[in-house]
């Protein structure tokens, strides 16, 4: 019998509905909400309100695109957490309420897991090499940086973490003291493109194990532009590229050093990539040369699935569907989970 999924996502700022058969994803909705851009992040209350404007439209759509109708899904997955408590609570809500109404399953997904697990949804007509466990993956997001082996669908560890600011935030809180728009992620990859990664010499953590830690990153990136500033006031204006392609060498080299760290303790030769931050060209192009080097099968998501979506979430779905893990309607959201 084939297993159809109908998943949901809603942890922070996008809304988003997939429908996923047997681990195939047959439609991936995302609504973004720009109206954060203007407030330099994402305000909670606001997107909780948005969310509850656009779950049914996306819902609605999924369904249409993916051609297929209500009483075909077998079960729904919703992202439990972590992200925020009001966006998760639209989702969970929905989530519940349609689980009841079909008087089918409800699968609860933890946020995290779905990024990792990005690398076994299956597209028609695409090839589809998933890697073999145990797999390292490095988890790199706005909210989120680690370093975690995954033994299976369902059971992973996590070897090494951020201690303050996860990459995702370095990338976006510089990028807001270059007065870029946010996120500043993709705005400072695309800049750095043009720019010399050597201009420019920012401060590395030195950190014990396989942990990280950005915002000593951020301070020195901050001090080092008010001194510049203070003796030229177009020096941002002027460096711009250069800064951007500086600042991206020194995050990316932070995190292949301690990637290559963990490859070495663990001995594990699949190494994949996830997350919003996977999306950056600069880590995408080091985590390619660093394979040929130490001979890793190196898996990096396609563009798509690098920030939040719901196809991650109907594939964690899917897995614990076959597992048979469900929740029942007493089940709530959580913000974080250790
Ligand atoms: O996974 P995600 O969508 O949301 C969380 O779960 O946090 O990740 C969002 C993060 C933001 O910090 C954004 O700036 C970053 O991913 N990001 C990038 C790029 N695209 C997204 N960072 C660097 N380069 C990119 N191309
Ligand atoms: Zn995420």
């Amino acid at each position: 019998m084939s297993v159809t999924i109908l998943a949901i996502e809603s942890s922070c700022d996008d809304t988003s509905a997939a429908i996923i058969r047997d681990g195939v994803l047959l439609s991936n909705l995302i609504a973004s909400q720009e109206i954060h851009n203007l407030y330099g992040g994402v305000v909670p209350e606001l997107a909780s309100r948005v969310h509850q404007q656009n779950i049914v439209p996306v819902v609605d759509l999924a369904f249409k695109q993916a051609q297929v109708g209500i009483d075909e899904i077998n079960a729904v997955a919703f992202t439990r957490g972590p992200g925020l408590m009001g966006s998760l609570l639209v989702g969970t809500s929905f989530a519940k309420g349609f689980a009841l109404s079909r008087n089918i399953p409800l699968i609860d997904v933890n946020h995290l897991l779905g990024h990792v697990l990005v690398h076994f949804i299956k597209e028609a007509d695409k090839p589809h090499v998933p890697p073999s466990f145990p797999f390292l993956c490095l988890l790199v997001s706005g909210g989120h940086t680690q370093i975690i082996v995954v033994k299976n669908h369902l059971e992973y560890e996590i070897i090494g973490q951020t201690i303050d600011d996860a990459a995702g935030e370095a990338f976006d809180k510089c990028a807001k003291t270059i007065n870029l728009p946010y996120p500043g992620g993709p705005f400072i990859d695309k800049l750095a493109q043009q720019g010399n990664p050597n201009a420019f010499t920012f401060a590395k953590p030195n950190i014990e194990d396989l942990d990280f830690s950005f915002s000593g990153l951020k301070t020195s990136f901050l001090y080092f532009l008010r001194d510049r500033i203070h003796e030229d006031p177009d020096f941002i204006e002027k460096n711009k590229a250069d800064l951007c392609a500086s600042l991206q060498y020194t995050i990316v080299k932070i995190l292949i050093d301690k990637l290559v760290k963990a490859a070495k303790l663990t001995g594990i030769k699949d190494v994949a990539v996830a997350g919003g931050v996977a999306a950056n060209s600069g880590l995408r192009n080091a985590l390619t040369d660093v394979a040929v080097v130490k001979k890793w099968n190196l898996f990096l998501p396609s563009l798509k699935f690098t920030t939040d979506n719901a196809a991650m979430i109907g594939i964690v779905g899917y897995y614990k569907y076959l597992a048979g893990e469900f929740s029942d309607q007493s089940i709530s959201p959580v913000a974080r989970i250790n």
